[in-house]
């Protein structure tokens, strides 16, 4: 898939595919004689060095809203506030009531379609997912030995869950 199209394929998804899928989280396995059981965030599916390149994408386009420490904060017009990102008051409730049963397909391609909040989908396909990895990693999941791909399909089979 050219880049540019699956751009727009995670972007459409963040408006038209995610709540469906949140409805139904094991819509795509039901049914399936796959004998894998669904990937979670916990079973190390980005790696360090990811995290790493997230992190950088993230002091780039985002501590100015939400912080170096992610806790979040007023705008300088004091109208908008952008949410903590890790921690307990992490999208102001908790990640885990915001995301929990989305897959990494669902999260990314929110974050692409919405972030940064002045100049939404001007990062990379690949700065996306980076930071999206980053993001995981500072709400306590772990890193392993295989990235985040540039994949909607394999992103898509990667489930958000409170529990290994
Ligand atoms: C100009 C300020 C600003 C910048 C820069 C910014 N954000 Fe945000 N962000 C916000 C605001 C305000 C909200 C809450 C309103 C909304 O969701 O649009 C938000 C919401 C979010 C959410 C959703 C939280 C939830 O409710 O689930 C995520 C995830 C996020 N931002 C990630 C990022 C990432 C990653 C970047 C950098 C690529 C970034 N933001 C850059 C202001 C910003």
């Amino acid at each position: 898939m050219k880049r540019s199209t699956l751009f727009v394929t995670l972007v459409g998804l963040a408006f038209a595919g995610s709540l469906s899928s949140r409805a139904d989280p094991t819509a795509g396995w039901a049914g399936e004689t796959s004998q894998r059981p669904p990937r979670t965030v916990w079973s190390g599916v980005f790696t360090a060095d990811q995290v790493k390149r997230g992190e950088q994408v993230y002091q780039q386009a985002c501590t100015y809203c939400h912080r170096d420490d992610l806790s979040g904060g007023f705008l300088d017009d004091g109208v908008g506030k952008a949410p903590a990102l890790a921690g307990r008051r992490a999208f102001d409730s908790s990640f885990f009531e915001r995301w929990e049963d989305a897959t990494v397909r669902d999260f990314a391609a929110a974050i692409a379609a919405t972030m940064p909040q002045q100049k939404p989908t001007s990062l990379s396909i690949q700065a996306y997912i980076d930071v999206a990895s980053y993001l995981l990693f500072k709400n306590g999941m772990p890193a392993g030995a295989s990235e985040l791909p540039i994949d909607v399909e394999a992103l898509g089979e990667i489930l958000i869950t409170r529990q290994k």
